[in-house]
C-alpha cells in the first residue's frame, strides 16, 4: 500500500500542520492508565516541531455524543503530553471558534495548540461538511497519526482532506506497515483470532468478515457473554448486547459444521461484586445463575485457548478476557498472555486495553510480533476493509 508520509512534506517552516492523533486513553478517576497512544505519536510531534512546523492537535476521547463532557476534556492530555516534550501544549476549551482561530493565528514556529475533544462537537460525526471546512481553514497541511480511529470516517479523521494535503505521521505509518502483511499475503497457518473485551458491536462486525479467513476463534471478555446468551445461557446479571444476540446465533450457526473453530467459555469467573476484594467463584457455565456476573474466562477455558495457541502459526488478539483492572478478574488474560508470549509465532496484538492489560501484568511488549495501539481499527484493517482514514493518505 502506498501512502503519502510525513517526510515527503517539501517545507514545514512555518506552515501550520493539523495534526489529528487519538489520545482517547484508557483513564481512571481522571488519571492515564496507558499512555502508549500518546508516547507513540512523539516522534511525529517532536519532527514536526524539529522542523519549524506550529501544530495544532486533534483528539477525541470517549463517546461524549457531541456535547461537552467535563470528564472527557483534554486537559490532563495536554498537560501529560507538555511534560513528556518538555514543551507548552496550549488547550483550547473548545474545538473551534474565534478564540481558537485567533489563537491559530498568532501560532510562532514549533508552537503547540491542543484543541478540545472534537466529539464535543456534533458535527465531528457527521463529518458536516461545514465545519470540516472550517476546521481545515486552521492549517496549512494535514498530518494523521490516528491509526486507531481511522475506521471513522469523521470530520477530524478524513473530512478535513477535502481541503488539505493529507499526510500519514510516523505511527500511522508503522502500523499500516507492520499490518499489511497480513492482509497482502497468505497468514501463516492455523489462523487463530482471540476476541474479548467490552466493545461488541465493531467486533461482531469484524468476526463476521473473518468468518471464511481465520482457523479458530477464541471468544472471552464481555463479549462472550453475547455469545453465551446466544447459546442459551444464562448468563446471570452478567454485561452483554442483548441487541446483538441474534448475530451472534448466526455467526455461530456458520461455524456450525466444525463446532471446534468457534470456542466460547464453557467455565467461568463469576462474582457479585466488581472489586478488588470480591469473592469470586469458578463454575461451569451451565451453573451460573441469578445475579452472578461473569467477569474472566476460567482456567478450562484459558487450557483450552492455550493448546489453539500453540499450534497456530498467525494470532491475532483484541481485547481483554476478563475483567482485568480487577486483580481477582486477570487470571485468564495472563494465562493467555503468556502462552502467546511463549510460543513462536506471528502474534499481533490490537486494542487500547490489551495492550493496558499486557503491562499490568508485566508481559514485555517485545515478546509480540506487532502491539497495534487500534482496536476496532486494527481488526477492520486486518479483515480487508478499507479505512476512510487511510484511503485519504493513498497516492
Ligand atoms: C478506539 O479506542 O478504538 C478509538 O479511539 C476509536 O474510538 P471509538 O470506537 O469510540 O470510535
Amino acid at each position: 500500500m502506498k501512502i503519502k508520509t510525513i517526510e515527503e512534506i517539501k517545507d514545514l517552516k512555518g506552515k501550520k500542520v493539523l495534526l489529528r492523533v487519538d489520545f482517547n486513553v484508557p483513564m481512571r478517576d481522571g488519571e492515564i492508565q496507558d499512555d502508549t497512544r500518546i508516547t507513540q505519536s512523539l516522534d511525529t510531534i517532536n519532527y514536526l516541531k524539529d522542523k519549524g512546523a506550529s501544530i495544532i492537535i486533534m483528539s477525541h476521547m470517549g463517546r461524549p455524543k457531541g456535547q461537552v463532557v467535563e470528564e472527557l476534556r483534554l486537559t490532563k492530555i495536554a498537560k501529560y503530553l507538555s511534560d513528556l516534550i518538555k514543551t507548552p501544549v496550549k488547550k483550547m476549551d473548545t474545538v473551534l471558534d474565534n478564540e481558537v482561530k485567533k489563537e491559530v493565528e498568532s501560532m510562532k514556529e514549533g508552537e503547540i495548540i491542543m484543541l478540545e475533544n472534537t466529539r464535543f462537537r456534533p458535527e465531528e460525526k457527521e463529518c458536516d461538511p461545514d465545519f470540516t471546512k472550517e476546521l481545515a481553514s486552521l492549517g496549512d497541511i494535514f498530518v494523521s497519526d490516528a491509526f486507531s480511529a481511522a475506521h471513522r470516517k469523521h470530520a477530524s479523521t478524513t473530512g478535513i482532506a477535502d481541503h488539505l494535503p493529507a499526510y500519514a505521521g510516523f505511527l500511522m505509518q508503522k502500523e499500516i506497515e507492520a499490518l499489511s502483511p497480513i492482509v497482502e499475503e497468505e497468514p501463516i497457518r492455523p489462523l487463530t483470532l482471540i476476541f474479548g473485551g467490552a466493545k461488541v458491536d465493531t467486533k461482531i462486525g469484524v468476526i463476521k468478515n473473518f468468518i471464511d479467513k481465520a482457523d479458530y476463534f477464541l471468544i472471552g471478555g464481555a463479549l462472550a457473554n453475547t455469545f453465551l446468551a446466544a447459546a442459551g445461557y444464562d448468563v446471570g446479571d452478567s454485561l452483554y448486547e442483548k441487541d446483538k444476540v441474534e448475530t451472534a446465533r448466526e455467526i455461530m450457526l456458520s461455524c456450525e459444521k466444525n463446532r471446534e473453530r468457534f470456542i466460547i467459555p464453557h467455565d467461568v469467573v463469576v462474582a457479585d461484586e466488581i472489586s478488588e476484594n470480591a469473592e469470586t467463584a469458578h463454575l461451569p457455565i451451565e451453573d451460573v445463575t441469578g445475579d452472578m456476573k461473569i467477569l474472566d474466562i476460567g482456567k478450562w477455558t484459558a487450557e483450552k485457548f492455550n493448546n489453539i495457541i500453540e499450534k497456530s502459526g498467525t494470532v491475532i488478539w483484541n481485547g481483554p478476557l476478563g475483567l482485568y483492572e480487577h486483580t481477582p478478574f486477570q487470571n485468564g488474560t495472563k494465562l493467555v498472555a503468556s502462552s502467546l508470549a511463549r510460543h513462536n509465532c506471528n502474534s499481533i496484538i490490537g486494542g487500547g486495553d490489551t495492550a493496558d492489560a499486557l503491562k499490568r501484568i508485566n508481559v514485555p511488549a517485545e515478546a509480540y510480533t506487532h502491539i497495534s495501539t487500534g482496536g476496532g481499527a486494527c481488526l477492520e484493517f486486518l479483515s480487508g476493509a478499507k479505512l476512510p482514514g487511510i484511503e485519504i493518505l493513498k497516492w
